[in-house]
Protein backbone atom coordinates (compact mmCIF):
# COMPACT_ATOMS: atom_id res chain seq x y z
CA UNK A 1 0.00 0.00 0.00
CA UNK A 2 2.73 2.20 0.75
CA UNK A 3 4.63 1.42 -2.62
CA UNK A 4 0.99 2.26 -4.66
CA UNK A 5 1.12 5.51 -2.40
CA UNK A 6 4.01 6.28 -3.08
CA UNK A 7 3.95 5.53 -6.82
CA UNK A 8 0.51 7.60 -6.91
CA UNK A 9 1.77 10.75 -5.41
CA UNK A 10 4.83 10.80 -8.02
CA UNK A 11 2.19 9.55 -11.17
CA UNK A 12 0.08 12.38 -9.74
CA UNK A 13 2.48 15.52 -9.96
CA UNK A 14 3.94 13.92 -13.31
CA UNK A 15 0.41 14.05 -14.21
CA UNK A 16 -0.11 17.49 -12.58
CA UNK A 17 2.68 19.41 -13.96
CA UNK A 18 2.48 17.71 -17.47
CA UNK A 19 -1.35 19.43 -17.78
CA UNK A 20 -0.64 22.05 -14.82
CA UNK A 21 2.44 24.07 -17.16
CA UNK A 22 -0.15 24.86 -20.23
CA UNK A 23 -2.02 27.24 -17.57
CA UNK A 24 -4.89 24.01 -17.84
CA UNK A 25 -7.13 23.07 -14.73
CA UNK A 26 -4.77 20.39 -13.28
CA UNK A 27 -6.02 16.97 -13.93
CA UNK A 28 -6.53 14.34 -11.14
CA UNK A 29 -6.35 10.54 -12.04
CA UNK A 30 -9.18 8.82 -10.97
CA UNK A 31 -6.98 6.02 -8.55
CA UNK A 32 -3.53 4.23 -8.48
CA UNK A 33 -4.64 2.47 -11.88
CA UNK A 34 -6.83 4.46 -13.74
CA UNK A 35 -6.51 7.93 -15.46
CA UNK A 36 -9.99 7.65 -15.91
CA UNK A 37 -12.12 4.50 -14.88
CA UNK A 38 -13.79 2.24 -17.12
CA UNK A 39 -17.20 3.59 -20.07
CA UNK A 40 -19.04 2.11 -22.01
CA UNK A 41 -18.86 2.98 -25.89
CA UNK A 42 -20.76 1.52 -29.08
CA UNK A 43 -17.52 0.49 -30.80
CA UNK A 44 -18.47 -0.35 -34.37
CA UNK A 45 -21.99 -2.13 -33.31
CA UNK A 46 -24.54 -0.77 -35.86
CA UNK A 47 -27.31 -2.92 -35.98
CA UNK A 48 -28.87 -5.28 -33.52
CA UNK A 49 -28.10 -8.99 -33.97
CA UNK A 50 -29.36 -11.81 -31.50
CA UNK A 51 -26.52 -10.67 -28.90
CA UNK A 52 -24.88 -7.49 -29.01
CA UNK A 53 -21.22 -6.06 -28.45
CA UNK A 54 -20.50 -3.09 -26.95
CA UNK A 55 -17.24 -1.98 -25.44
CA UNK A 56 -15.35 -1.17 -22.29
CA UNK A 57 -13.18 1.70 -22.60
CA UNK A 58 -10.91 3.35 -20.15
CA UNK A 59 -7.74 5.72 -20.00
CA UNK A 60 -4.39 5.07 -17.90
CA UNK A 61 -0.81 6.00 -18.09
CA UNK A 62 1.69 4.76 -20.44
CA UNK A 63 3.10 2.13 -19.04
CA UNK A 64 2.81 -1.88 -20.11
CA UNK A 65 0.24 -3.07 -17.44
CA UNK A 66 -1.10 -6.77 -16.79
CA UNK A 67 -4.85 -5.96 -17.54
CA UNK A 68 -7.63 -8.53 -18.39
CA UNK A 69 -11.58 -7.72 -18.16
CA UNK A 70 -13.67 -10.68 -16.83
CA UNK A 71 -17.80 -10.27 -17.49
CA UNK A 72 -20.69 -12.14 -16.20
CA UNK A 73 -23.35 -12.38 -18.80
CA UNK A 74 -27.22 -12.07 -17.54
CA UNK A 75 -27.80 -15.51 -18.86
CA UNK A 76 -24.57 -17.21 -17.43
CA UNK A 77 -24.12 -17.72 -13.80
CA UNK A 78 -19.96 -17.49 -14.54
CA UNK A 79 -17.13 -15.13 -15.34
CA UNK A 80 -15.77 -15.21 -18.51
CA UNK A 81 -12.93 -13.38 -19.88
CA UNK A 82 -12.78 -11.01 -22.75
CA UNK A 83 -9.94 -11.20 -25.43
CA UNK A 84 -6.97 -9.61 -24.26
CA UNK A 85 -7.77 -5.51 -24.15
CA UNK A 86 -5.76 -3.52 -26.89
CA UNK A 87 -4.94 0.29 -26.60
CA UNK A 88 -4.15 3.18 -29.06
CA UNK A 89 -1.44 5.66 -27.46
CA UNK A 90 -2.07 9.13 -26.75
CA UNK A 91 1.47 10.83 -27.34
CA UNK A 92 0.60 14.50 -27.86
CA UNK A 93 1.73 17.48 -26.15
CA UNK A 94 -0.37 19.16 -24.08
CA UNK A 95 -1.46 15.77 -22.02
CA UNK A 96 1.11 13.67 -20.37
CA UNK A 97 1.41 9.98 -22.35
CA UNK A 98 -0.98 7.65 -21.82
CA UNK A 99 -2.96 4.78 -23.20
CA UNK A 100 -6.90 4.59 -24.03
CA UNK A 101 -7.75 0.70 -23.56
CA UNK A 102 -10.48 -1.04 -25.62
CA UNK A 103 -11.77 -4.51 -24.52
CA UNK A 104 -14.54 -5.82 -26.57
CA UNK A 105 -17.66 -6.90 -24.30
CA UNK A 106 -19.72 -9.48 -27.20
CA UNK A 107 -22.04 -11.88 -27.04
CA UNK A 108 -24.85 -10.12 -24.75
CA UNK A 109 -27.94 -10.56 -24.27
CA UNK A 110 -29.87 -7.78 -25.61
CA UNK A 111 -31.43 -5.24 -23.28
CA UNK A 112 -29.96 -7.36 -20.15
CA UNK A 113 -27.16 -6.20 -17.90
CA UNK A 114 -23.94 -7.67 -17.36
CA UNK A 115 -21.43 -7.09 -14.69
CA UNK A 116 -17.80 -6.74 -15.23
CA UNK A 117 -14.50 -6.52 -13.51
CA UNK A 118 -10.63 -5.23 -14.13
CA UNK A 119 -8.26 -6.63 -12.93
CA UNK A 120 -4.07 -5.58 -12.86
CA UNK A 121 -2.20 -8.62 -12.45
CA UNK A 122 -4.67 -10.82 -11.32
CA UNK A 123 -6.05 -7.93 -8.76
CA UNK A 124 -9.48 -6.58 -8.91
CA UNK A 125 -9.34 -3.10 -9.70
CA UNK A 126 -12.78 -2.01 -10.59
CA UNK A 127 -16.12 -3.61 -10.88
CA UNK A 128 -18.94 -2.41 -12.59
CA UNK A 129 -22.75 -3.26 -14.60
CA UNK A 130 -23.28 -2.31 -18.06
CA UNK A 131 -26.69 -3.21 -20.34
CA UNK A 132 -26.83 -4.43 -23.97
CA UNK A 133 -28.96 -2.34 -25.89
CA UNK A 134 -32.54 -3.03 -26.26
CA UNK A 135 -33.84 -5.33 -28.80
CA UNK A 136 -36.44 -3.93 -31.39
CA UNK A 137 -39.39 -5.61 -29.37
CA UNK A 138 -38.10 -3.71 -25.88
CA UNK A 139 -39.34 -0.18 -24.75
CA UNK A 140 -36.78 1.81 -23.73
CA UNK A 141 -35.92 5.28 -22.49
CA UNK A 142 -33.17 7.46 -23.32
CA UNK A 143 -32.05 10.97 -22.78
CA UNK A 144 -30.65 13.54 -25.13
CA UNK A 145 -28.68 16.83 -24.15
CA UNK A 146 -26.05 18.71 -25.94
CA UNK A 147 -23.71 21.67 -25.37
CA UNK A 148 -22.71 20.46 -22.08
CA UNK A 149 -19.02 19.72 -20.45
CA UNK A 150 -18.05 23.71 -20.14
CA UNK A 151 -16.88 23.27 -16.78
CA UNK A 152 -20.14 24.99 -14.83
CA UNK A 153 -22.21 24.20 -12.07
CA UNK A 154 -24.85 23.95 -14.25
CA UNK A 155 -23.33 20.59 -15.94
CA UNK A 156 -22.74 18.65 -13.06
CA UNK A 157 -26.78 19.37 -11.93
CA UNK A 158 -27.68 18.25 -15.42
CA UNK A 159 -25.11 15.07 -15.35
CA UNK A 160 -27.04 14.13 -11.92
CA UNK A 161 -30.58 14.85 -13.70
CA UNK A 162 -29.69 12.49 -16.42
CA UNK A 163 -28.57 10.03 -13.59
CA UNK A 164 -32.03 10.01 -12.07
CA UNK A 165 -33.95 9.40 -15.74
CA UNK A 166 -32.30 5.86 -15.32
CA UNK A 167 -32.48 6.04 -19.15
CA UNK A 168 -31.04 2.95 -21.36
CA UNK A 169 -28.66 4.98 -23.44
CA UNK A 170 -27.99 8.92 -23.59
CA UNK A 171 -27.53 10.84 -26.96
CA UNK A 172 -24.91 14.19 -26.67
CA UNK A 173 -25.99 16.49 -29.56
CA UNK A 174 -22.71 18.13 -29.97
CA UNK A 175 -20.10 20.49 -28.29
CA UNK A 176 -19.57 17.60 -25.94
CA UNK A 177 -16.37 19.31 -24.20
CA UNK A 178 -15.63 23.25 -23.61
CA UNK A 179 -13.57 25.03 -25.17
CA UNK A 180 -11.76 23.08 -28.15
CA UNK A 181 -12.29 19.16 -27.15
CA UNK A 182 -8.87 19.49 -26.09
CA UNK A 183 -7.76 16.06 -24.60
CA UNK A 184 -6.51 18.28 -21.63
CA UNK A 185 -10.54 19.58 -21.01
CA UNK A 186 -11.71 16.01 -21.45
CA UNK A 187 -9.54 15.20 -18.74
CA UNK A 188 -10.42 18.13 -16.31
CA UNK A 189 -14.07 18.61 -16.78
CA UNK A 190 -15.95 16.03 -19.23
CA UNK A 191 -14.75 12.40 -17.21
CA UNK A 192 -14.78 13.65 -13.67
CA UNK A 193 -18.52 14.96 -14.28
CA UNK A 194 -20.02 11.78 -16.18
CA UNK A 195 -17.75 9.38 -14.29
CA UNK A 196 -18.37 10.62 -10.86
CA UNK A 197 -18.44 7.64 -8.18
CA UNK A 198 -21.21 8.99 -6.96
CA UNK A 199 -24.38 10.89 -8.10
CA UNK A 200 -24.63 14.28 -6.79
CA UNK A 201 -26.01 17.46 -8.10
CA UNK A 202 -22.42 19.39 -7.18
CA UNK A 203 -20.54 16.76 -8.59
CA UNK A 204 -21.85 14.74 -11.57
CA UNK A 205 -23.06 11.21 -11.81
CA UNK A 206 -21.59 7.90 -12.57
CA UNK A 207 -23.24 7.57 -16.31
CA UNK A 208 -20.75 6.62 -18.12
CA UNK A 209 -19.22 3.42 -16.77
CA UNK A 210 -23.06 1.62 -16.70
CA UNK A 211 -24.76 3.66 -19.10
CA UNK A 212 -24.11 3.80 -22.94
CA UNK A 213 -23.70 7.47 -23.97
CA UNK A 214 -23.30 8.02 -28.02
CA UNK A 215 -22.26 11.56 -29.23
CA UNK A 216 -22.30 13.80 -32.20
CA UNK A 217 -19.42 15.76 -32.93
CA UNK A 218 -19.61 19.91 -32.66
CA UNK A 219 -17.80 22.58 -33.78
CA UNK A 220 -16.22 22.84 -30.13
CA UNK A 221 -15.35 19.05 -30.67
CA UNK A 222 -13.59 18.83 -33.67
CA UNK A 223 -13.64 22.59 -35.69
CA UNK A 224 -10.17 23.29 -33.91
CA UNK A 225 -7.68 22.09 -36.46
CA UNK A 226 -4.40 24.12 -35.21
CA UNK A 227 -2.78 20.92 -34.33
CA UNK A 228 0.41 22.66 -33.60
CA UNK A 229 -1.06 25.48 -31.25
CA UNK A 230 -3.18 22.73 -29.80
CA UNK A 231 -1.69 19.76 -29.88
CA UNK A 232 -4.31 17.56 -27.71
CA UNK A 233 -7.32 18.85 -29.62
CA UNK A 234 -9.96 16.93 -31.43
CA UNK A 235 -9.40 14.23 -28.98
CA UNK A 236 -13.05 12.87 -29.46
CA UNK A 237 -11.55 10.98 -32.37
CA UNK A 238 -9.25 8.91 -29.25
CA UNK A 239 -11.90 9.15 -26.52
CA UNK A 240 -14.76 7.96 -28.25
CA UNK A 241 -15.65 4.08 -29.89
CA UNK A 242 -18.24 5.42 -32.16
CA UNK A 243 -19.39 3.47 -35.44
CA UNK A 244 -17.05 4.04 -38.81
CA UNK A 245 -19.45 3.09 -41.42
CA UNK A 246 -20.19 6.67 -42.23
CA UNK A 247 -18.93 8.25 -44.77
CA UNK A 248 -15.58 10.55 -44.68
CA UNK A 249 -15.59 14.30 -45.73
CA UNK A 250 -11.55 14.05 -45.59
CA UNK A 251 -9.78 16.21 -44.28
CA UNK A 252 -7.70 18.21 -46.08
CA UNK A 253 -9.70 17.57 -49.29
CA UNK A 254 -11.40 19.95 -50.97
CA UNK A 255 -13.14 22.30 -49.05
CA UNK A 256 -12.61 21.15 -46.02
CA UNK A 257 -10.55 22.01 -43.52
CA UNK A 258 -6.57 21.51 -43.47
CA UNK A 259 -4.94 20.30 -39.63
CA UNK A 260 -2.34 23.03 -39.34
CA UNK A 261 0.87 21.67 -38.12
CA UNK A 262 4.03 20.31 -38.14
CA UNK A 263 4.61 16.29 -40.20
CA UNK A 264 5.82 15.30 -36.57
CA UNK A 265 2.81 16.44 -34.54
CA UNK A 266 -0.01 15.58 -37.36
CA UNK A 267 1.64 12.14 -37.00
CA UNK A 268 1.17 12.36 -33.28
CA UNK A 269 -2.12 13.37 -33.80
CA UNK A 270 -3.25 10.78 -36.07
CA UNK A 271 -1.23 8.16 -34.15
CA UNK A 272 -3.94 8.90 -31.02
CA UNK A 273 -6.66 8.90 -33.20
CA UNK A 274 -6.38 5.70 -35.20
CA UNK A 275 -9.09 4.92 -37.66
CA UNK A 276 -11.44 7.21 -36.05
CA UNK A 277 -9.96 10.02 -38.10
CA UNK A 278 -11.85 11.38 -39.76
CA UNK A 279 -14.32 8.80 -40.50
CA UNK A 280 -16.16 9.16 -36.82
CA UNK A 281 -17.50 12.32 -37.47
CA UNK A 282 -20.48 10.43 -39.43
CA UNK A 283 -22.41 7.42 -38.70
CA UNK A 284 -25.32 5.41 -37.76
CA UNK A 285 -26.51 2.67 -35.51
CA UNK A 286 -30.21 1.40 -34.52
CA UNK A 287 -31.26 0.90 -30.61
CA UNK A 288 -34.48 -1.04 -30.21
CA UNK A 289 -36.97 -0.17 -32.70
CA UNK A 290 -35.18 3.09 -33.89
CA UNK A 291 -32.60 4.15 -36.06
CA UNK A 292 -30.35 6.83 -35.49
CA UNK A 293 -28.24 8.89 -38.40
CA UNK A 294 -25.30 11.20 -36.57
CA UNK A 295 -23.74 13.94 -38.84
CA UNK A 296 -21.07 16.34 -38.77
CA UNK A 297 -22.87 19.36 -39.39
CA UNK A 298 -19.95 21.82 -39.17
CA UNK A 299 -19.24 24.71 -41.27
CA UNK A 300 -17.27 23.14 -43.79
CA UNK A 301 -19.49 20.24 -44.07
CA UNK A 302 -21.59 21.16 -47.86
CA UNK A 303 -25.39 19.51 -47.82
CA UNK A 304 -25.21 19.70 -51.12
CA UNK A 305 -22.42 17.24 -51.41
CA UNK A 306 -23.80 14.46 -53.67
CA UNK A 307 -21.01 11.78 -52.07
CA UNK A 308 -23.08 12.70 -48.46
CA UNK A 309 -26.59 12.86 -50.21
CA UNK A 310 -26.03 9.53 -51.68
CA UNK A 311 -24.40 8.39 -48.28
CA UNK A 312 -27.52 9.70 -45.94
CA UNK A 313 -30.06 8.41 -48.88
CA UNK A 314 -28.68 4.69 -48.28
CA UNK A 315 -28.45 4.93 -44.61
CA UNK A 316 -32.25 5.94 -44.39
CA UNK A 317 -33.61 3.52 -47.07
CA UNK A 318 -32.18 0.93 -45.47
CA UNK A 319 -33.26 0.75 -42.74
CA UNK A 320 -36.09 -1.03 -41.33
CA UNK A 321 -36.66 0.15 -38.08
CA UNK A 322 -39.93 1.92 -36.70
CA UNK A 323 -38.83 5.11 -35.96
CA UNK A 324 -35.96 7.21 -37.91
CA UNK A 325 -33.58 10.17 -36.34
CA UNK A 326 -31.46 12.19 -37.05
CA UNK A 327 -28.55 13.75 -34.60
CA UNK A 328 -26.41 16.66 -35.46
CA UNK A 329 -24.86 20.02 -33.88
CA UNK A 330 -26.09 23.26 -36.04
CA UNK A 331 -29.76 23.52 -36.06
CA UNK A 332 -31.30 24.99 -39.27
CA UNK A 333 -35.06 25.82 -38.06
CA UNK A 334 -34.64 27.80 -34.50
CA UNK A 335 -35.58 31.10 -33.00
CA UNK A 336 -32.75 32.25 -31.33
CA UNK A 337 -30.72 35.29 -32.10
CA UNK A 338 -27.54 33.32 -31.44
CA UNK A 339 -26.53 31.02 -34.73
CA UNK A 340 -29.60 32.70 -36.62
CA UNK A 341 -27.39 32.30 -39.42
CA UNK A 342 -25.98 28.90 -39.19
CA UNK A 343 -28.88 27.46 -41.13
CA UNK A 344 -26.91 24.99 -44.20
CA UNK A 345 -28.24 21.74 -42.70
CA UNK A 346 -31.91 22.75 -43.86
CA UNK A 347 -30.95 21.72 -47.22
CA UNK A 348 -31.48 17.99 -46.03
CA UNK A 349 -34.79 18.28 -45.13
CA UNK A 350 -36.38 17.48 -47.97
CA UNK A 351 -34.30 14.02 -47.87
CA UNK A 352 -35.14 13.86 -44.07
CA UNK A 353 -38.80 14.09 -45.25
CA UNK A 354 -38.71 11.90 -48.45
CA UNK A 355 -37.43 8.62 -46.02
CA UNK A 356 -39.55 8.94 -42.71
CA UNK A 357 -37.41 10.91 -40.49
CA UNK A 358 -39.13 11.93 -37.71
CA UNK A 359 -37.59 13.46 -35.44
CA UNK A 360 -34.17 15.40 -35.61
CA UNK A 361 -32.07 16.90 -32.77
CA UNK A 362 -29.69 19.68 -32.72
CA UNK A 363 -27.81 21.48 -30.34
CA UNK A 364 -25.84 24.55 -30.95
CA UNK A 365 -27.92 27.02 -29.50
CA UNK A 366 -27.96 26.69 -25.60
CA UNK A 367 -31.86 26.16 -24.56
CA UNK A 368 -34.76 23.76 -25.71
CA UNK A 369 -36.79 24.79 -28.96
CA UNK A 370 -39.17 22.15 -30.85
CA UNK A 371 -40.72 22.89 -33.97
CA UNK A 372 -43.95 21.99 -35.40
CA UNK A 373 -44.41 19.25 -37.91
CA UNK A 374 -42.48 20.64 -41.10
CA UNK A 375 -41.71 20.44 -44.44
CA UNK A 376 -39.10 22.35 -46.06
CA UNK A 377 -38.22 23.07 -49.74
CA UNK A 378 -34.53 24.83 -50.14
CA UNK A 379 -34.45 27.42 -52.96
CA UNK A 380 -32.04 28.73 -55.08
CA UNK A 381 -31.55 32.27 -55.22
CA UNK A 382 -30.37 34.58 -57.86
CA UNK A 383 -26.88 33.93 -57.16
CA UNK A 384 -27.81 30.07 -58.05
CA UNK A 385 -26.79 28.98 -54.76
CA UNK A 386 -28.86 27.71 -51.73
CA UNK A 387 -26.46 28.61 -49.39
CA UNK A 388 -25.74 31.81 -48.94
CA UNK A 389 -22.31 33.36 -47.82
CA UNK A 390 -23.57 34.44 -44.67
CA UNK A 391 -25.20 30.56 -43.51
CA UNK A 392 -28.79 31.58 -44.75
CA UNK A 393 -30.84 29.15 -46.91
CA UNK A 394 -34.34 30.24 -47.70
CA UNK A 395 -37.03 28.45 -49.43
CA UNK A 396 -40.88 27.26 -48.63
CA UNK A 397 -42.30 25.95 -44.99
CA UNK A 398 -45.26 23.77 -44.77
CA UNK A 399 -46.07 23.88 -41.28
CA UNK A 400 -48.15 21.32 -39.34
CA UNK A 401 -50.12 23.10 -37.07
CA UNK A 402 -53.04 20.11 -35.93
CA UNK A 403 -50.28 17.89 -34.54
CA UNK A 404 -50.87 19.00 -30.79
CA UNK A 405 -49.10 15.59 -29.10
CA UNK A 406 -52.38 14.90 -27.14
CA UNK A 407 -54.85 14.10 -29.48
CA UNK A 408 -53.36 14.28 -32.24
CA UNK A 409 -50.22 12.50 -32.76
CA UNK A 410 -49.57 11.68 -36.25
CA UNK A 411 -46.24 13.77 -37.89
CA UNK A 412 -46.88 15.43 -40.89
CA UNK A 413 -43.15 16.58 -41.39
CA UNK A 414 -40.33 16.16 -39.51
CA UNK A 415 -40.16 17.73 -35.98
CA UNK A 416 -36.69 19.90 -35.11
CA UNK A 417 -35.80 19.64 -31.52
CA UNK A 418 -32.89 21.59 -30.16
CA UNK A 419 -31.71 20.54 -26.78
CA UNK A 420 -28.48 22.56 -26.26
CA UNK A 421 -29.13 23.27 -22.47
CA UNK A 422 -26.76 20.64 -20.94
CA UNK A 423 -24.41 23.05 -19.00
CA UNK A 424 -22.89 26.08 -20.91
CA UNK A 425 -24.15 29.36 -20.72
CA UNK A 426 -28.19 29.65 -22.05
CA UNK A 427 -28.60 32.08 -24.72
CA UNK A 428 -31.58 34.45 -25.49
CA UNK A 429 -33.86 33.69 -22.37
CA UNK A 430 -35.46 37.28 -22.80
CA UNK A 431 -37.48 35.54 -25.49
CA UNK A 432 -39.05 32.50 -23.33
CA UNK A 433 -42.28 34.89 -23.04
CA UNK A 434 -42.19 36.87 -26.60
CA UNK A 435 -43.91 34.17 -29.01
CA UNK A 436 -43.89 36.55 -31.54
CA UNK A 437 -40.79 36.69 -31.90
CA UNK A 438 -40.36 33.25 -32.34
CA UNK A 439 -40.16 32.17 -36.22
CA UNK A 440 -43.48 30.85 -37.33
CA UNK A 441 -42.51 27.15 -37.29
CA UNK A 442 -41.32 27.53 -34.02
CA UNK A 443 -43.77 25.62 -31.46
CA UNK A 444 -42.07 25.53 -27.68
CA UNK A 445 -38.99 27.45 -26.84
CA UNK A 446 -37.59 27.39 -22.92
CA UNK A 447 -34.35 29.28 -22.31
CA UNK A 448 -34.04 30.30 -19.06
CA UNK A 449 -33.37 26.95 -17.42
CA UNK A 450 -31.09 24.23 -18.14
CA UNK A 451 -32.64 21.22 -19.26
CA UNK A 452 -32.78 17.80 -20.97
CA UNK A 453 -34.82 15.90 -23.47
CA UNK A 454 -36.08 12.55 -21.49
CA UNK A 455 -37.68 10.17 -24.35
CA UNK A 456 -39.61 7.19 -23.74
CA UNK A 457 -40.16 4.44 -26.76
CA UNK A 458 -42.72 2.02 -27.05
CA UNK A 459 -43.45 0.36 -30.34
CA UNK A 460 -45.30 2.90 -32.54
CA UNK A 461 -45.86 5.47 -29.30
CA UNK A 462 -43.45 7.84 -28.43
CA UNK A 463 -43.24 10.17 -25.23
CA UNK A 464 -41.32 13.32 -24.82
CA UNK A 465 -40.59 15.77 -22.04
CA UNK A 466 -38.44 18.43 -21.52
CA UNK A 467 -37.16 18.22 -17.94
CA UNK A 468 -35.48 21.12 -16.32
CA UNK A 469 -32.81 21.17 -13.86
CA UNK A 470 -35.01 20.92 -10.80
CA UNK A 471 -37.09 18.51 -12.20
CA UNK A 472 -39.91 20.69 -13.89
CA UNK A 473 -41.92 19.68 -16.89
CA UNK A 474 -40.94 22.33 -19.58
CA UNK A 475 -42.62 20.57 -22.12
CA UNK A 476 -44.41 17.36 -23.33
CA UNK A 477 -46.30 15.61 -26.42
CA UNK A 478 -46.73 11.83 -27.83
CA UNK A 479 -46.19 11.01 -31.32
CA UNK A 480 -47.27 7.77 -32.84
CA UNK A 481 -46.68 6.45 -35.81
FE1 LIG B 1 -21.88 24.79 -30.97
Amino acid sequence: MKLLNTRWIAGTALILFALGCKGDKPFKPADAYFWVKPYIQLGNSTTIGERDTLEILWLAEEKNTDWSVEIKRYDSFDWQKLSAPTYQRVAVEGAAKHRVYHAVANDLPLGKTFDYRVFVGGKEVFAGTGQARKSAEMPFRMVVFGDCAADTTDQRAIAALVYRQKPDFYFITGDIVYSRGRASEYLSHYFPVYNAEKADSKIGAPLTRSILSVAAPGNHDILTTDVEKYPDAQAYFYYWSQPLNGISHGFGAKGTPVLKARKSKIAAFRRATGDNFPRMANFSFDYGNTHWLVLDSNPYVDPSSPKLRDWIERDLRNSKAEWKFVGYHHPGFQSSNAHQNDQWMRILAPLFEKHGVSLVFNGHVHNYQRSHPLKFVPQVSDNGKMRQSNGTVGGKFSLDTAFDGKTQTKLNGVMYIVTGAGGAKLYNPELNDAPDKWKPFTKSYVADTHSITVMDVDGKTLTLRQVAANGKELDRFTVTK
